[in-house]
């Protein structure tokens, strides 16, 4: 038996780039029907034209999740068109950078309104439809900086932080619905968003360099990396799997210490 969603229909926010885009490609895979939120509907359009052409059944609908009338009329619709849902996996995101005193406070108030907003908003104009289904699963992409910080990210850690406070709340609220909800932490994924914020660096390949440093096992993650793993916590693979958070982050929250700490500590003299 391996993983399969068919019968399945799954909506996927942030599902036209990056992690989001390759999980709706993995779920269509394995058997679902896919609905892709996204607000950019250039690219959204075009991912799931390349899923259709693959033959899969899948749709567009432009939303902002940090609207709830936006997020609920895309949810709404994408019911109509699929007859249920049954999943939901919420990878719609942005990356902004500043410390408490730098970070601007449009930015500070965008971040927090696309991250948590637009979490809470997705999980309650899914949730009705997972209840009526008797049952789903929900997984939230958070960050290795939802349990940790990298400099310079206030408004980001901040939010990534609060997301596993949402899972875990609606993991306990919604159990006894037979809804799981899930987190998954990613380390560095080789994404636009990730390209994207290595382009503000003077040398991009320096931040891309230090990435791969980061994770003990030698490189940056890839989308499918984390795509997997979602796909795992969304199936029936993880049937008593509810509330928890799974770092997928090539080994990057296991070494004690700040930076270079594994290679100049006290560890590096037994080395
Ligand atoms: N790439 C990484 O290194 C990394 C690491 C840890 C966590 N993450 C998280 O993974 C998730 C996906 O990021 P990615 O790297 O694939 O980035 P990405 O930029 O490739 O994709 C993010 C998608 O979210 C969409 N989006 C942003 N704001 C939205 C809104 N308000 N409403 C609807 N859609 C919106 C974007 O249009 C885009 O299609 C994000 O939550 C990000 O924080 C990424």
């Amino acid at each position: 038996m391996s993983i399969r969603f068919d019968g399945k229909a799954a909506i996927v926010t942030g599902g036209a780039s990056g992690i989001g885009a390759t999980t709706a490609e993995l779920f269509c895979e394995l058997g679902a029907r896919v609905a892709v939120l996204d607000r950019d509907a250039e690219k959204g359009y075009k991912t799931v034209a390349s899923l259709t052409a693959a033959g899969h059944a899948a749709s567009f609908h432009a939303c902002d999740v940090g609207d709830l009338t936006s997020v609920q009329s895309a949810v709404d619709q994408a019911a109509r068109e699929h007859g249920a849902i049954h999943t939901l996996a919420h990878c719609a995101g942005i990356q902004r950078y500043g410390t408490v005193l730098t970070t601007e406070l449009d930015t500070w108030h965008e971040t927090l309104r696309v991250h948590v907003d637009g979490c809470m908003f997705s999980m309650r104009a899914v949730l009705p439809y997972l209840i009526a289904a008797r049952g789903g699963s929900i997984v939230v992409v958070g960050s290795v900086q939802s349990v940790m910080a990298v400099a310079a990210s206030a408004a980001y850690v901040t939010a990534k932080h609060a997301l596993l406070g949402l899972v875990r709340s609606a993991a306990l609220d919604f159990a006894r619905s037979q809804v799981r909800v899930n987190c998954v932490m990613p380390g560095a994924i080789d994404t636009p968003m990730l390209r994207f914020a290595a382009s503000l660096a003077p040398n991009p390949e320096t931040v891309l360099e230090a990435c791969r440093r980061a994770h003990p096992l030698g490189r940056i993650g890839q989308p499918i990396d984390v795509a997997r793993a979602i796909a795992f916590l969304a199936s029936d693979w993880a049937s008593f799997v509810t509330g928890t958070a799974l770092a997928v982050d090539g080994g990057m929250l296991v070494p004690l210490g700040g930076a270079d700490f594994q290679d100049s500590g006290t560890g590096s003299v037994g080395q």
